[in-house]
């Protein structure tokens, strides 16, 4: 079989390069870009020495349109997977601007850039966001989006739209939105994982980093929710999964399996888990005891979210298959690593 080529945008970051490993295990040629604007080239290196491949790693950003299009022009790829952009929900609504321009802008390059050079699928990475507090539980994909309450969730469902509607009107290019519940954990190999700078803002970061004695405690956002035991719930998918589902996205894209020029799928486990069953869960598999206190809510948390996830079972043939502790030890394994903790 001629071998196929596929762009990770923002390869160098945590989805993008468990998911990298999966392709090129399965047998695709991989080309990273990323600017390192948050992430670390050690992520390349992980990818490298993980796969035994040396991945060609491109630094450009991709709002550079003209520095974008030389990879273009160098590397022969037919499929796109689109990581790179700002993640911090917080900072989005602090400046709004920096997340629609670096958001919006790098992803309409992308779309322009397929279009201009003649290739056709695109991968975008949405996120769970878009469902808001949703009004039925479990969120199927046919569940109606919420207004935004964050730039970032707003950029979400706007290159979703971009990619719908470029799909709908352009033959040639093709769609598939993946839309990530909570991603954990690490690599089994403990060579990537997560690598967040300055503090943590999501639950499993805090957790290790307060195990290894980096944060003094972690704070429970919320024990007074309607829920069983007051903290929020939350589908937690396990980082390798997570990737895989690209991988069978990819696959459905390039053998040409699609139903139509758009899809969305969720990425999900299918399963609530409260904060404080996380924490109780990581406590237990790791044999440790985690310094935590209740604090107030958070604002803009949503209450409960979780996935069905009959659509991506059957339509990819994808599911998710690491237990959930499992997952919580390789992100124990990988916070040790990186703290040099025996
Ligand atoms: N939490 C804590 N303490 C912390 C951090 C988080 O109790 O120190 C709680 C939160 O309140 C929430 C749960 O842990 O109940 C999960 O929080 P995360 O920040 O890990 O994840 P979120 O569900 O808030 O965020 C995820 C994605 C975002 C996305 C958001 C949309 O990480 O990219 O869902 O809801 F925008």
């Amino acid at each position: 079989m001629e071998r196929k080529t596929v762009l990770v945008s923002g390869g160098a970051g945590y989805i993008g390069s468990h998911t990298a490993v999966e392709l090129i295990n399965a047998g695709y040629d991989v080309v990273i870009a990323d600017n390192l604007s948050n992430s670390d080239i050690s992520g390349v290196e992980g990818v490298r020495a993980i796969t035994g491949v040396d991945v060609p790693f491109v630094n450009v950003d991709c709002c550079d349109k003209q520095a974008f299009a030389q990879l273009f022009e160098q590397y022969n790829f037919d499929s796109v997977i689109h990581f790179a952009a700002y993640k911090a929900v917080g900072e989005s609504v602090a400046d709004p601007m920096k997340y629609y321009r670096n958001n919006l802008l790098s992803f309409i390059n992308v779309v322009d850039l397929m279009r201009q050079y003649g290739r056709h699928n695109i991968v975008f990475s949405s996120s769970a966001t878009v469902y808001g507090e949703a009004d039925t539980l479990p969120v199927t994909e046919a569940t109606e989006r919420k207004a935004a309450t964050s730039a970032y969730g707003n950029t979400k469902q706007m290159c979703e739209d971009i990619l719908r509607d470029a799909s709908g009107a352009y033959e040639q290019i093709n769609g598939i939105a993946l839309r990530y519940f909570n991603p954990i954990g690490a690599h089994p190999s403990a060579l990537i994982g997560e690598l967040p700078r300055g503090v943590p803002q999501n639950l499993v970061p805090y957790i290790t980093q307060t195990a290894a004695g980096v944060r003094e405690c972690l704070s429970i956002f919320g024990d007074d929710y309607p829920t069983e035991d007051g903290s929020c719930l939350r589908d937690y998918i396990d980082i390798v999964d997570l990737a895989k589902a690209h991988l069978a996205a990819i696959n459905r894209m390039t053998e040409g399996r699609c139903n139509a020029k758009y899809e969305v799928f969720n990425v999900g486990t299918g399963r609530a888990v409260s904060v404080f069953e996380l924490v109780k869960t990581f406590e237990k598999v790791n044999n440790l005891k985690l310094n935590y206190k209740v604090a107030p809510r958070r604002q803009g948390d949503v209450v409960a979210v979780w996935a069905d996830t009959a659509l991506a079972n059957k339509e990819l043939g994808w599911q998710a298959e690491r237990s959930l502790e499992d997952t919580l030890r390789s992100a124990w394994e990988w916070e040790k690593r990186v703290r040099n903790i025996k």
